[in-house]
């Protein structure tokens, strides 16, 4: 069982030596039970001599306790002089740990493994030590060391948490975090810039990129699928800057978008058809509002017997038909070679016979190449862009194609642009963190030098009620869409007459 260490009892017979703690204190324990720290500020120790290296596999933050047990220690507030013993133990039972066992070895096993070693050793120690600790103490001991070797230290208990849509840690001392659509500050420190940037290193390792001063900005992914980016010093003036991009457990759909009041059910069936109806669509939106997700719902009502492919920066999307092929695009290497940009992978796919090409986030020339698939046949293509409404979504596909050097005259841009994206939806992150879709916008074709525009479904902002939550109505325009011959032509003119109240008049 400890082939991979020395041996349990050669760890108590070798009375563990602290290394950084300069004589084994038999830890000043009070004896009154203190409540369990979130993350004792001082104690955590070094751990990348263990996890540094990118193979194998490296354990996953499963490994630690349950979310809700974890949840349930984040609202509690220790006194300081308790966070400070906890600390002071989980210093000292650490370093003994080091001594007794090899952690390079011990990351190797399953997590389910990892834990028991672990939990057996502490134990040990805890008692070799004569430390009197209550179970919840100990738990916690064990946990925060589990993530200090294995994990993500202090992060673990939000990245458990999966209320929260954003973690942003703002140097070692500043960590925030966006749950509900609200910004709140925690409580949670590191203990160290050192170990704010061990713990950015052991991020990008696992998918083979690095992050130092040399090479300040990183893009990766947790292993759940989370998006993280990370800018260290010295361009993030006060200590590395960490966001990660929550993946949600819960995969929202648009029932679940519906349940939000994020849009109406009739509203929610438009979407279902212009989708299914093979509509191109472009899902406008600003930060954090909700474009990605929204564009993984409208996924879902794409036939299982269309071939898809996917083009994204981090693989977001969660696809569930059968017949998918995902691509990623990969920044330059340390040589500063190796680049697959977007627009590689757009052109690339159109020799993939695709049906529907979907791209995660329209943001540079690969716009170009899109409206070009779109118009050459592989109708029902989606993508995400940053934009504050449709029209503005329009003329920054513009500006992208502009500045992607084609030298084309803007009117043409624009016939193309026209001909090409069909529908465009807006999703926007009220200021009460609510996020709604505001727009179903179609793009009718030109006038003169103009794209027309015609809305065909609207939230009406109407106010605010007593605790801040903004209230409106989402409601169609009344205008019959341009979309309405496809979708008689795929069968689904009723259900469109139906979410856009127009069934008059249908046979
Ligand atoms: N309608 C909604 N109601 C509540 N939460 C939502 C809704 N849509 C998205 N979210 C949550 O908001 C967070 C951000 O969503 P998402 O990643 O889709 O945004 P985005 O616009 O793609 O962001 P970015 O601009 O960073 O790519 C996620 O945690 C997601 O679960
Ligand atoms: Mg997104």
């Amino acid at each position: 069982m400890f082939g991979r260490r020395k041996t349990q009892q050669e760890a108590v017979d070798k009375k563990p030596v602290p290394r950084r703690a300069p004589e084994p204190r038999p830890v000043a324990v009070a004896p009154e039970p203190a409540p369990a720290a979130p993350e004792p500020e001082a104690a955590a120790p070094e751990p990348q001599r263990a996890v540094s290296k990118p193979e194998p596999e490296p354990a996953k933050p499963e490994l630690v306790e349950p979310a809700a047990e974890r949840v349930a220690d984040i609202g509690m507030v220790p006194s300081a002089a308790a966070i400070e013993r906890l600390a002071e133990i989980k210093v000292a039972v650490f370093n003994d740990l080091l001594e007794a066992v090899d952690l390079a070895e011990i990351s190797k096993l399953r997590p389910d493994e990892v834990r028991e070693e672990i939990t057996d050793m502490v134990a040990e120690i805890i008692s070799m030590r004569n430390l009197i600790l209550s179970v919840q103490e100990q738990k916690q001991v064990i946990f925060d060391i589990i993530n200090d070797i294995l994990g993500l230290g202090p992060l673990e208990p939000l990245l458990m948490r999966d209320d929260i849509a954003d973690i942003m840690v703002n140097g070692a001392d500043s960590v925030y975090i966006e749950s509900g659509g609200k910004m709140e500050l925690t409580d949670i420190k590191f203990r160290d810039d050192a170990q704010l940037m061990n713990i950015c290193q052991r991020i990008v390792t696992a998918v083979g990129r690095r992050v130092d001063e040399s090479s300040p900005i990183c893009d990766a992914r947790l292993q759940d699928g989370s998006r993280v980016n990370v800018i260290a010093p010295p361009l993030a003036i006060d200590g590395a800057a960490l966001t990660i991009r929550k993946f949600s457990k819960e995969k929202l759909t648009l029932e679940k978008l519906v349940s939000f009041g994020s849009i109406t059910e009739e509203g929610a069936i438009l979407l279902e058809v212009a989708s299914a109806c093979r509509c191109n669509i472009l899902i406008s939106g600003g930060t954090g509002s909700g474009k990605t997700t929204l564009l993984n719902c409208m996924t879902n009502f794409i036939d299982t017997s269309e071939r898809i492919i996917t083009c994204e920066d981090a693989a977001e999307l969660q696809l569930q038909q059968p017949h998918v092929v995902r691509l990623e695009t990969r920044p330059p290497n340390l040589e500063g070679v190796g680049e697959v940009s977007m627009r590689d992978l757009v052109k690339n796919c159109l020799r993939m016979r695709p049906e529907r090409i979907i791209v995660g986030e329209v943001r540079g020339p690969e716009a170009f190449d899109l409206l070009q698939a779109m118009n050459t046949g592989h109708d029902g293509s989606m993508g995400t862009i940053h934009a504050n409404n449709p029209r503005e979504a329009l003329s920054r596909v513009e500006n992208m194609i502009a500045m992607g050097g084609y030298n084309l005259p803007s009117k043409a841009v624009r016939e193309q642009i026209s001909a090409a994206i069909h529908i465009i939806i807006q999703a926007q992150r009220l200021r009460d963190g609510s996020r709604k879709i505001t727009h179903v916008t179609e793009v009718l074709g030109m006038e003169g030098d103009i794209i027309t525009l015609q809305d065909i479904f609207l939230f009406e902002f109407e106010g605010e009620d007593e605790n801040g939550k903004i209230f409106g109505t989402h409601a169609p325009t009344g205008l019959r869409p341009q979309f309405w011959d496809k979708a008689r032509y795929f069968g689904l003119e009723r259900k469109l007459a139906k979410a856009l109240n127009m069934e008059q008049g249908l046979t």
